[in-house]
C-alpha cells in the first residue's frame, strides 16, 4: 500500500511503532498506518473496502501507558502515540483467539475445499497454532446447498461478518444477517431462508470472495479448489465513494 498522501485539513501525526518513527495522517487506524510501513499486524475481520466491525481481535496491539489492549483496525493513531505490535503477551492471546475459533466450530483443513487458500490457516501457521489445547466443542451446524451457485457451510463460519458487509456495502442487497448469540450466532440469509430461496440474494458471488475460511465457496469445488479473489473490493468501494 502507498504512503498516505496528506488531505487538506487533515493533519499529519508522528508516532512510533515498535520503535520505529513513523508518520501518518490522523485519520488514520493503527492498522492502515502499519500496513503502509510493512508492519505485519494479523488480522481477520477486517477487509478493505469494508467498513470496520473489530470483532475479531486478532490485530490486538499495546499502547504504552494503557494497560488494555487496542483493535489496531478500529483504534486511530495520535500524535506521541507508542505502539506494540508483536509483545510476548499479543502473541499469546492471539494464539488463544486462534485455538478458540479452530475449538467453536470444525475447521478440519484436509478436507476443506479451501484448504491452502483460508486466511484462518494460514494465521494459524504465521502465528504458530499446530495444535489446540482446547476441548473441541464439536457443534454440527447445517450446510446449506439450496443456492445453485454457492454453498454455505456453519461449520467453517468465524463470524467475520465480511459477507454481510460487502452484501450491504457494496452489492446493496443486504441479503445477509448475523442471527442468534453468543458462539451460537449464525450468518442468515433474509429471515433465515434457505440461501435458494432468497428473494434479495443477486447471485454476485461477492459474498464468497471475501469469506476467508470454506464457509461460502462455489458449488462444485472439491478439496483445495476454492481459491478466493478480493481485488475488486478496494476499487468497488472507492468507486461507490465516488458516485
Ligand atoms: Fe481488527 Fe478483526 S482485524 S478486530
Amino acid at each position: 500500500m502507498p504512503p498516505a498522501t496528506p488531505q487538506p485539513n487533515v493533519r499529519v501525526v508522528t508516532l512510533r511503532i515498535d520503535g520505529r518513527d513513523v508518520s501518518a495522517r490522523e485519520d488514520e487506524t493503527i492498522l492502515e498506518v502499519c500496513r503502509e510501513n510493512r508492519i505485519e499486524v494479523p488480522s481477520l475481520c477486517q477487509l478493505d473496502g469494508l467498513s470496520v466491525w473489530g470483532g475479531c481481535r486478532l490485530c490486538m496491539v499495546e499502547l504504552a501507558g494503557q494497560g488494555r489492549l487496542f483493535a489496531a483496525c478500529a483504534t486511530r493513531v495520535a500524535e506521541g502515540m507508542e505502539v506494540s505490535t508483536n509483545t510476548e503477551r499479543l502473541r499469546h492471546y492471539r494464539r488463544l483467539i486462534l485455538e478458540l475459533l479452530f475449538a467453536e466450530r470444525n475447521h478440519v483443513c484436509s478436507v476443506c475445499v479451501s484448504n491452502g487458500h483460508c486466511e484462518l490457516q494460514a494465521l494459524a501457521q504465521r502465528c504458530g497454532v499446530d495444535h489446540v489445547r482446547l476441548p473441541y466443542r464439536q457443534a454440527r451446524y447445517p450446510v446449506d446447498s439450496s443456492h445453485e451457485m454457492f454453498r454455505l457451510d456453519h461449520n467453517r463460519c468465524v463470524l467475520c461478518t465480511r459477507c454481510v458487509r460487502v452484501c450491504d456495502e457494496i452489492e446493496g442487497a443486504h441479503t445477509w444477517d448475523v442471527m442468534g448469540r453468543g458462539s451460537d450466532c449464525l450468518v442468515i440469509t433474509d429471515m433465515a431462508q434457505p440461501w435458494g430461496a432468497s428473494g434479495t440474494c443477486t447471485s454476485c458471488g461477492k459474498c464468497v470472495q471475501v469469506c476467508p475460511t470454506g464457509a461460502l465457496v462455489k458449488q462444485g469445488t472439491s478439496v483445495g479448489e476454492m481459491v478466493k479473489d478480493q481485488h475488486f473490493l478496494p476499487i468497488l468501494a472507492r468507486r461507490r465513494h465516488l458516485a
